[in-house]
């Protein structure tokens, strides 16, 4: 299915239904598809996007294409086969917790159309941390990177006990994931983003590298924040994730901001902001991130992509991979095949090498 087709004949009957239970049946039908080898053979055939080109080295792990799929799409690992055959050269399952938790009330996740973004408060549903673990494990031959973003439960952090939590979710996914990515920036679990205040972020840092050191875990860590802090919260982040051996940033979650037309009726929810309206917002906090990481650490570029113009500008601005969740509900299937062609094509890698 080509992305014309995706937009103007399914997306605007898609468009009418409510966006989480398209969410759970598209889900569940790659989840089908990724049951069947032949299924994704194809799949593969039609949608991948193979270039030796497109190949990089990040942290020590070998990505087949910068382009990944964010967290939050799959939060419980139940369709990462098919997702990579659409083209991804990586998925970050989650937010994971460790325990299995509902999240929010419904209604929870709106759809804006005219600015092609999604306003969310989810708050971390997932199976809980054994569940996901147990189903990724099976996977065990994969020609993709598999992330695991992990966070903590409601609860815990009603209870200050937040650290627990992650050292819980870090034990269990090092033996199966690529990486592991700390988020600390959703908006939708109160309490969560002051954990990206100095003397927080500096005790749960040592406190993971300790237990990482202490257990051998052989497992890159990554950091995950929100678009919304100040440049004078930035600089003090960076100051403290250059003291650890933190593998690499994801830049950024979902805005609490709201650049937003004020004719759009859902403008006036809460949660967390997704899609175009983030994007030269994000972009804007990995261009810092990358003056004052000095190229030291690897960021994971995420925030309204859409097209591989907006790729190509994240790139430039100092991102080595990339993630997107928005341009994909949006444009479907093909998005990966058009962002990585559109790639090699405006930055010439084909020709180049
Ligand atoms: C419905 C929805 C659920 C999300 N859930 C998570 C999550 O569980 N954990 C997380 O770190 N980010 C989550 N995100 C944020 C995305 O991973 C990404 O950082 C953000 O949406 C910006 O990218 P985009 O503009 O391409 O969507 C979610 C985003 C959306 C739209």
């Amino acid at each position: 299915m080509s992305q014309r087709v995706y937009r103007y004949l399914l997306y605007p009957l898609l468009a009418k239904m409510d966006p989480e239970a398209v969410h759970h049946s598209a889900l569940s039908g790659l989840e089908k598809m990724g049951c069947s080898a032949r299924a994704l053979a194809a799949v593969r055939r039609w949608y991948g996007v193979r270039s030796p080109f497109l190949e990089r080295t990040v942290f020590g792990v070998h990505f087949a294409n910068p382009l990944g799929l964010a967290a939050g799409f799959d939060k419980n690992g139940r369709a990462v086969a098919a997702l990579a055959a659409l083209g991804f050269g990586h998925i970050e399952v989650g937010t994971v917790t460790p325990k299995p938790q509902d999240g929010n009330p419904k209604p929870r996740l709106f759809r804006l159309q005219r600015e092609g973004a999604l306003i969310n408060r989810l708050g971390f549903p997932n199976d809980g941390m054994e569940r996901v673990a147990a189903r990724l494990s099976r996977k065990q031959s994969r020609d993709y990177v598999l992330g695991v973003n992990i966070g903590p439960n409601k609860a815990s952090i009603a209870t200050g006990q937040v650290i627990p939590d992650y050292l819980a979710c870090l034990d269990c996914f090092a033996p199966v994931a690529d990486y592991v990515t700390i988020n600390i920036s959703s908006p939708n679990t109160p309490g969560l983003r002051e954990l990206q205040g100095g003397a927080s972020l500096d005790a749960l840092l040592a406190a993971i590298f300790r237990h990482v050191a202490n257990w051998r875990l052989a497992v890159p860590v990554l950091v995950k924040i929100a678009p919304d802090l100040a440049t004078r919260e930035i600089e003090e982040a960076v100051g403290i994730l250059l003291s650890y051996p933190v593998a690499g940033i994801v830049a950024t979650n979902t805005t609490v901001s709201r650049p937003l037309d004020w004719r759009d009726r859902y403008r006036q929810e809460q949660g967390g902001l997704s899609g175009r309206p983030l994007r030269e917002h994000s972009t804007g906090v990995i261009r810092r991130l990358a003056v004052l990481t000095e190229g030291r650490l690897p960021i994971i570029g995420v925030g309204g992509i859409f097209a591989a113009e907006d790729a190509e500008e994240k790139l430039r601005a100092g991102a080595s991979l990339l993630q997107l969740y928005t341009g994909f509900v949006y444009q479907g299937p093909a998005t990966p095949r058009e962002i990585l062609r559109g790639l090699m094509l405006r930055t010439g890698w084909k020709v180049e090498g």
